[in-house]
Parts: C-alpha cells; sequence; structure tokens
C-alpha cells in the first residue's frame, strides 16, 4: 500500500478523540502520531507521509485513547520539571498542577548549599527526581507505602542516576509511622508532598476513576486522612528555616493552611495557586526564633508534638 498523509490520520485521531469526550483531542492526538512516530510533538509537520503500519499502531492507540486509557499509559512517560518519568498501572500518574509545588520547593532552596530534602509520597518519584536533577547537590529522600508504586519509583530513580542526575535514596514507608525516617528528624531543609487528598466519594473522570490507584488518590470523607499524617510528620523532620511544601484539594485552601497554622514550630503558613490560578498547595516555614510552651493546663498532660 502506498503512504499516506500523517494529517488526515491525526485529524482522524481528533475526530474519534472527541467523540469519545476526551477533553483535549487535538493535543491527545499529536502526542499519540508523535509517539508512534517517533518524534517530538513539534516536529510533526516534517512527517507529511507514514507508512501503512504506522497508520494503523496510531488507530490502535487511539481507539485506547477513546475507551479513557490514560495518555500516559499509552506513551509510557509523564513529565515532571526537566524530566520525564516511566508511569502505568499501579501507580499515580504526575499532574502538570505539581509543577508550581516543585517549582516553588526549588525557590526555597535557593541560596541554600547541598541541602537535604524529603518528598513524602513519592509514587513514580517524580517530584524527588525531578528536584535532584534540578539541584545535583541536594541529598533527596523519598517515601513511599505502595510497593508497586515503589516499584515503579526504583526503576525511574536507577534510569535517572544512569543519566548521570544525584541518586535519590527510596524508602518502603507510611506518612503516619511516627519512627518514619527518624534519623532525618530537625535535618531537612525542605519536605515536598502531593498526597492522596481528593474526598471519598467525589466524582472523577474515568482516566483517573479506573486506572490511579484508588490510594494514591482518595484521603477519607474529607480528603485530609494523610495530610495531616504529612504535617506532623514533615514539621519532625525540618531544620530551623526549613520550608514545608504540601499539595491539596481545590476545597482546602483553608484546612491545609489551618493545620500548618496549628503547629507552633511552623511560621509563614501561605496557600498558593496552581497554573489554572486554583488553590493547590500550602507551604509554611520552620521558625528560627525560640518557641513559647504554650498554655499549660493543670492535670492534663503537655502537649507531646513539634
Ligand atoms: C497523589 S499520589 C502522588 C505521587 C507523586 N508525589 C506525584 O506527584 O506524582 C500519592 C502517593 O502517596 C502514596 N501514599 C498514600 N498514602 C500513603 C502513606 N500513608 N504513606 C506513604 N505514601 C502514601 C500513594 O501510594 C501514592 O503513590
Amino acid at each position: 500500500m502506498s503512504r499516506q498523509p500523517l494529517r488526515l490520520a491525526v485529524l482522524e485521531a481528533q475526530r474519534v478523540l472527541t467523540d469519545a469526550g476526551v477533553a483535549s483531542p487535538r493535543v491527545d492526538a499529536e502526542l499519540l502520531a508523535a509517539h508512534v512516530v517517533g518524534v517530538p510533538r513539534e516536529r510533526l509537520p516534517m512527517v507529511p507521509l507514514v507508512d501503512p503500519p504506522v497508520v494503523e499502531a496510531l488507530r490502535v492507540l487511539v481507539s485506547q485513547r477513546a475507551q479513557r486509557v490514560p495518555l500516559q499509559h499509552l506513551t509510557g512517560t509523564a513529565a515532571m520539571g526537566a524530566i520525564e518519568v516511566a508511569v502505568g498501572p499501579g501507580v499515580f500518574i504526575p499532574r502538570p498542577e505539581s509543577e508550581t509545588l516543585l517549582a516553588w520547593g526549588l525557590a526555597a532552596l535557593q541560596g541554600v548549599t547541598q541541602p537535604l530534602v524529603v518528598d513524602l509520597c513519592t509514587g513514580s518519584g517524580a517530584l524527588a527526581l525531578a528536584l535532584a536533577h534540578a539541584r545535583p547537590d541536594a541529598q533527596v529522600h523519598a517515601v513511599e507505602r505502595d510497593p508497586v508504586a515503589l516499584s515503579w519509583a526504583r526503576r525511574n530513580a536507577e534510569a535517572r542516576a544512569a543519566a548521570g542526575d544525584t541518586p535519590v535514596v527510596l524508602y518502603a514507608g507510611d506518612v503516619a509511622d511516627p519512627g518514619l525516617l527518624g534519623a532525618l528528624d530537625g535535618m531537612a531543609y525542605l519536605v515536598l508532598c502531593n498526597p492522596p487528598y481528593v474526598p471519598v466519594g467525589t466524582p472523577l473522570p474515568p482516566e483517573v476513576a479506573l486506572h490511579d490507584p484508588p490510594a494514591a488518590v482518595f484521603a477519607g470523607h474529607d480528603g485530609l486522612a494523610v495530610i495531616s499524617e504529612v504535617v506532623r510528620t514533615g514539621t519532625r523532620l525540618l531544620r530551623e528555616g526549613g520550608s514545608i511544601a504540601i499539595e491539596h484539594d481545590d476545597s482546602h485552601a483553608v484546612a491545609v493552611p489551618a493545620l500548618l497554622a496549628a503547629r507552633r514550630v511552623l511560621t509563614d503558613v501561605a496557600d498558593h495557586v496552581d497554573l489554572a490560578g486554583r488553590p493547590r498547595f500550602a507551604t509554611a516555614r520552620r521558625t528560627t526564633l525560640p518557641v513559647s510552651p504554650g498554655p499549660v493546663s493543670p492535670g492534663l498532660p503537655s502537649r507531646p508534638e513539634p
């Protein structure tokens, strides 16, 4: 059979994805075409004609995408900062929303040399590895509870180390464990976290509901079950002057800053919006000032936590 115009195959892909209710049909059609052809998306115009097997490979991927399989499961990668990580079934797909969290964390490290950084709830390792790529002098530690997600993180960490990045230290662990990373207590200059934070029962698109692991998405009736543990553990890990940044649901613009403000050793609590202007992450800094003991009620135990 003769070679065919790629432009027409992309138009057909866009039509199929539009009919399937995919949110960004043109972008997805072009990204799938670029994946099949093996060129960056911006170079598609340089590929006017393709062989019939290429058109067929695109058609197969488009029909899977039309069944709402996530684009990143079909291409096998997701971007974070200046790197890409491998993703697939069993691990949360890193989101563009988290780029602002990463950028804030990198800005918080400006002027600090050889900072110790902790990424709690690391999933594929995206935030930890993007940070290690941007800051080769940082010592980055990352924690994940789910063994399947952790195996994706290991694979990505090995790939990034092989590409020349400073290796990231991975841990199997639960942020609710009071002994988690005990050897690093009071040492972190930055704690980053994109935890599960969606309230149970929230309707979600099929890409998320059917393909992201539920434990990576949902966190109790109010979405705060894991974040409250992250605040406790993250505060313990911070050194004086160190910063914590926690991604949250857009309904949490008051609740998560309030959890941070409730910690007497944290100061400069703020909430931040993502690239779409929605409330997306809260930050705080561990004070360098002496902390007063706070009110003590006779007969009650004194507050055990920082
Ligand atoms: C929303 S995903 C984010 C993954 C990654 N940080 C990213 O931005 O792509 C949350 C991750 O936290 C993990 N997780 C959930 N509960 C946890 C817990 N209690 N302790 C440690 N990890 C947990 C999930 O398995 C999941 O991989």
